[in-house]
């Protein structure tokens, strides 16, 4: 089966099962401050993991794209990609851990088609601290479906990563392994589940690619070892814990949320452990062997690279992310550049995104039809982000030799200053300065190795720093000022009118960032007419309440929603209204909120607007407080 049939027919299955398809979300989470970009199937959902109710129901299935930046400098092995699609099917409080394990690997296994003798699996070893028992069920209901396969099975402890590496898998195919692996939440396993997150034990599938790929290296072989032998192919979380200040607790409703990688799965189906020959990424690299006249097989690394890097600027660009210096669009440079720079060295020195990204959009357009319908300007983008890369490179170079004039050597900090402000690629530096007979002192590459280590502990403190808030916070805090956003969506209508429309939101429990369409400044005393409007409704004590509506009906009462934002069949739509009055607010939204909107002005608040400023051409950024 290709990749994309595996996406159909996982999505088939589900809904056989009676789930309902849902869109994916965009890869900007949308009021989640806690992290740039959507990791996760079970990102968007978080609040009906929590307990909100989902429209579309209890059973819910997709595919929905991620991306990990955090994983740019793992690309380049076999298995890893900052872009993926992660297949993804939940229960929202309803059924658990005995259909979810047979659905799951029925699919695996009748309809993908993989040999069972290749799978293998974790469960969770269970916490005494924290009062959770070892995941003995799940271990017995794998147990009997290996059997209903004629398949006997024995169930190991096999303790931590590092003692697999030293005893191996002891004949077992059930593994039960220490130090809080198989626990999943969205962020940090058991001991650094972030506070407010819901999270809990899971079950982890790996598919055996055969002994003859297990590197010895790295010890004996066991599934969560990265030998090269085994690859996850799937995790079925059974979530039933809210992280609380002094431990867990249960949640009210039992959830399952799994999430497998459709690249892996569709690598198992071929007997692949290299990701990149699947159908989903190998055109990509059959182009780049073209371009490059350059075999992958010795360019394999640099190859990947290009080909993961660019297929996530193509999906951030549909997503409305453009390379900027700010944010996601930092990352999308990065990536670009990264792209471009691999491409130089295997001899591509020009047009290598008019020449990809075709054939990338290609790929996906029938399957996602966003990506058909802006396939024009999402090409524009990444050509002219190649454009500004080249003239960049130009200028560095420019400014490499003004260097060498003047001081007839090159230091550590001139090289780093080169690469950081530049993007200027080191090789190319040094490369350069062997041209003009430019001995680089062994100094100074150990001062720029230094100034690069720094660099890198300032991005990754930066990362961490984007998860720190917790979770998709429902803080009253965050709740009020969420209330906040959609009282001045409206106001800002009014004032400004009607073109106005919600072009990304951000909420946190200190402001609110939000930005629409709107072409020019708005002065000070548009603002303060915003502001005027906001606290009037504010005091009048307005009721939130919330119903559920096909969505055709919803756009018809007059719901605003964001753009580029995609709905299911039905949707959640908050309604904010004083007694006998038209709604002053209604707007297409999960929630949550509070449910008056006096408490905005509890202690005295005011909502002010603290800045107002261009976000991107045409959209214009506002944040907000209550104060
Ligand atoms: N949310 C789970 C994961 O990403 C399924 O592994």
């Amino acid at each position: 089966m290709t990749a994309q049939e595996i996406r159909k027919a996982y999505i088939d299955f589900f809904v056989k099962q009676k789930h309902v398809p849902i869109p994916r979300a965009q890869l900007v989470p949308q009021d989640d401050p806690t992290t740039l970009f959507t990791g996760s199937g079970m990102q968007p959902l978080i609040p009906y993991l929590l307990g909100e109710e989902h429209p579309e129901g209890k059973r819910l299935v997709n595919s929905q794209t991620c991306l990990r930046a955090q994983d740019i400098e793992e690309v380049g092995d076999n298995s890893h990609t900052t872009f993926f699609e992660m297949l993804g099917n939940w229960s929202l409080g309803d059924y658990f851990k005995e259909e979810q394990i047979k659905w799951f690997f029925e699919f695996l296994t009748d309809e993908v088609g993989l040999d069972p003798n290749k799978l293998y699996v974790s469960c969770f070893i269970g916490s005494k601290e924290h009062g959770i028992p070892k995941d003995e069920e799940t271990a017995k209901i794998w147990q009997d479906l290996f059997k209903s396969k004629g398949i006997e099975t024995k169930i190991v402890d096999i303790g931590s990563q590092k003692d697999g590496d030293k005893k191996g898998m002891d004949g077992g195919r059930i593994f039960y392994y220490d130090d809080g692996e198989n626990w999943w939440s969205r962020a940090g396993g058991l001991d650094t589940t972030p506070i407010g997150d819901p999270c809990g034990p899971d079950s982890e599938v790996f598919y055996d690619f055969g002994e003859d790929k297990h590197n010895e290296s790295y010890g004996k072989p066991h599934p969560a070892s990265d030998s090269g032998r085994f690859m996850e192919i799937g995790n079925q979380v059974f979530m039933q814990y809210l992280r609380t200040k002094d431990g867990f607790e249960p949640l009210k409703k039992k959830n399952v949320d799994f999430g497998g990688g459709l690249e892996r799965i569709a690598a198992a189906a071929i007997n692949s452990p290299d990701v990149f020959k699947i159908s989903l990424l190998w055109p990509i690299i059959e182009k780049l062997e073209e371009l490059s006249a350059k075999k992958y097989g010795q360019h394999t690394a640099s190859m990947r690279v290009i080909a993961d890097h660019l297929r996530g600027v193509v999906f951030l660009a549909v997503d409305g992310v453009a390379p900027s210096n700010k944010e996601q669009g930092y990352v999308a440079r990065r990536l670009i550049r990264r792209a471009i720079r691999y491409a130089f060295e295997l001899g591509i020195e020009q047009g290598i995104c008019e020449q990809i990204t075709p054939v990338i959009v290609g790929l996906y357009k029938k399957d996602f039809p966003e990506v058909a319908k802006v396939e024009k300007q999402v090409i524009e983008t990444l050509v002219r982000e190649e454009r500004i890369f080249r003239q960049t490179l130009r200028s560095g170079l420019r400014q490499l030799n003004k260097t060498i004039d003047a001081f007839g050597s090159l230091t550590g900090k001139d090289i780093f200053r080169l690469y950081d402000t530049y993007g200027f690629p080191v090789e190319l530096i040094k490369e350069e300065a062997y041209k003009r007979n430019i001995d680089i002192s062994e100094n100074a590459d150990k001062e720029f190795e230094k100034l690069m280590k720094q660099q890198r502990e300032r991005s990754q403190t930066a990362t961490k720093g984007v998860f720190k808030g917790g979770l998709v916070d429902h803080s009253d805090e965050t709740k009020k000022l969420h209330t906040a956003t959609h009282l001045m969506y409206e106001a800002l209508r009014q004032v400004l009118g009607d073109h106005v429309v919600q072009r990304g939101s951000n909420v946190s429990a200190q402001r609110t960032r939000f930005d629409f369409s709107h072409p020019e400044k708005v002065t000070r005393d548009k603002l303060d007419e915003v502001e005027k409007i906001v606290n009037e409704q504010i005091k009048k004590d307005l009721k939130v309440e919330w119903k559920e509506y096909p969505t055709k009906e919803a756009f018809k009462l007059g719901a605003k929603g964001a753009f580029g934002d995609k709905y299911g069949d039905k949707v959640k739509v908050y309604i904010m209204s004083a007694p006998s009055e038209k709604p002053f607010s209604i707007e297409i939204c999960g929630g949550p909120h509070v449910e008056h909107t006096g408490v905005l002005a509890e202690g005295g608040k005011k909502f002010k607007i603290a800045k107002e400023e261009a976000s991107s051409a045409g959209v214009r950024r506002i944040k907000a407080i209550l104060k």
